[in-house]
């Protein structure tokens, strides 16, 4: 662009900010997706369709090498974008061309190819990369998880970036084929079905697929010395278990809890409708930390899990997730009700159908234990805010809401509603803003007002009487 006219230095600079560089700068795609908790999270301008990944993973120096092949469409004419990822990066293709490439803060990787991109237009992009994610710092931390044996990729809200390029938010689902290399004698275990294995020159490769639309924080990878157990469903879903042999005292009550997914999940079928995957299973690595974690078909559980003996319920909550929160994904990170709340109440649904304690009496009972001054009731289940995402509020309180809202419209309109909405949003995103509007429309009844207080006041509601049903 050629300047007519002379400014003051000063303003001209600021001139030159304000106004793209280039025609080509005005098209790169945001750095963004435009989540208000995460703005560093995902991307704009494409969408991903598909990661390949192709990986080789050394237990005993942590260095990670691999390739990642994606498929994408852009939504935009992109002269340049971003994928989210931390490793060191020694090459980028883009539809075969060689691209520049650089860094921006953290996690992004800022992709120019040789050409601009049109909207609308299938495009691959091959990142190959190495990298040792133990050591690799984003926002100050790491969630890779070194274990004696191995590592494990499992986090809440973000894992990808620490191993794998990607758009990171689950607004992008994608489907996945990973590939792992690891030393013979040692296992890796991700998300979906296992399609071969096989071994030469010392190292075994494990190839397992995700054929279902997968967010990139559901998708795991664990590394180590592994007991597998495997097993078919009765509609024929192959079921894969993998236990650390490191689990000491608590491998007993591990595989006692995980052993039961089959069951489970047939249970919370007939509670919530057809399983969204094609796949099933848990796993237990040897890590340090205390959560577990929806891994897609295959969901994550710290051995402290187990602890004080089998720990079937938080088995119900992790696979409660693979509808509502897997299936069903947040729109935003602010809708993380929508998962912990849901997941939380069916692990009162499990008691009361065990017939230790029903909803209603887990509902009394946590009421019972926060009194009003509690700052437990600051905490607005709807909206908490990044810092509380993961608050025993959107859990317990979470719950309680959905207890106050079976009060409400009773049991019939309830299940019907706990069953419609996985079918109404399979393998979509939805908010908890459109939970409200479905909710009233299934019910026929204006439920706004009570889910404001349920969801968005900062102090305790009522307590979800079970006087108050039907009324
Ligand atoms: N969604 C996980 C659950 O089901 C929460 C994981 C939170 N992350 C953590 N590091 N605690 O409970
Ligand atoms: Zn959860």
């Amino acid at each position: 662009m050629h300047r007519r006219f002379i400014v003051p230095s000063a303003l001209a600079a600021s001139l030159l900010l304000a106004i793209p560089a280039s025609a080509a700068e005005g098209t790169a795609g945001a750095p963004g997706i435009g989540d208000p908790y995460y703005p560093a999270s995902g991307n704009g301008g494409y969408d991903v369709s598909h990661y390949d990944l192709r990986l080789k993973y050394q237990p005993a120096t942590d260095l990670l090498e691999g390739t990642a092949t994606i498929l994408a469409t852009t939504t935009q004419e992109l002269s340049r974008f971003d994928l989210d990822f931390g490793l060191d990066v020694s090459e980028v293709r883009v539809n075969g061309k060689k691209a520049e490439y650089a860094r921006s803060g953290d996690q992004e990787l800022e992709i120019t190819p040789a050409a601009a991109l049109a909207k609308g237009k299938a495009v691959s992009v091959v990142v190959r990369y190495a990298g040792k994610p133990s050591e690799l710092k984003i926002n100050g931390w790491t969630s890779w998880a070194r274990t004696p044996d191995g590592a494990v990729a499992a986090q809440e809200p973000d894992s990808a970036v620490w191993w794998f390029p990607s758009n990171d938010h689950p607004l992008d689902k994608a489907t996945y084929d990973i590939s792992v290399s690891v030393p013979d004698g040692t296992q890796a275990i991700s998300n979906g079905v296992l399609q071969s294995q096989s071994s030469k020159l010392g190292w075994t490769r494990f190839n397992w697929r995700a054929g279902k639309p997968q967010a990139t924080y559901l998708t795991t990878l664990a590394i180590g010395r592994f007991d597998i157990t495997t097993d078919t469903t009765s509609d024929g879903l192959p079921v894969v278990n993998a236990y650390s042999k490191d689990l000491g005292a608590n491998g007993g009550a591990a595989r006692a809890s995980i052993e039961r997914t089959t069951e489970v999940a047939e249970w919370l079928t007939e509670v919530f409708g057809p399983y969204p995957f094609d796949a099933l299973g848990g796993y237990s690595p040897n890590v340090k930390s205390g959560f577990a974690l929806e891994t897609q078909t295959r969901p994550f559980y710290s051995p402290k899990q187990f602890a004080n003996g089998a720990n079937v319920s938080v088995v119900v909550h992790e696979l409660a997730h693979q509808w509502y929160g897997d299936s069903v994904s947040v729109k935003g990170w602010k809708d993380i009700w929508i998962n912990e709340g849901f997941a939380r109440y069916s692990q009162w649904l499990w008691s009361e159908k065990e017939g230790e304690g029903t909803a209603q009496e887990l509902a009394d009972y946590t009421y019972a234990q926060h009194p009003a001054d509690d700052a437990f009731w600051t905490v607005k289940p709807g909206d908490p805010g990044p810092d509380n995402q993961f608050d025993a509020a959107v859990y317990d309180r979470g719950a309680l809401a959905i207890q106050a809202l079976r009060n409400k419209v009773g049991d019939e309109t309830f299940f019907e509603l706990l069953k419609g909405w996985p079918a109404e949003h399979a393998y979509g995103n939805a908010s908890v803003a459109d939970f409200v509007t479905y909710a009233e429309r299934v019910s026929g009844r204006p439920l706004a007002d009570f889910f404001d207080t349920w969801l968005y006041q900062p102090t305790r509601p009522q307590a979800p009487a079970a006087a108050a049903a039907h009324s």
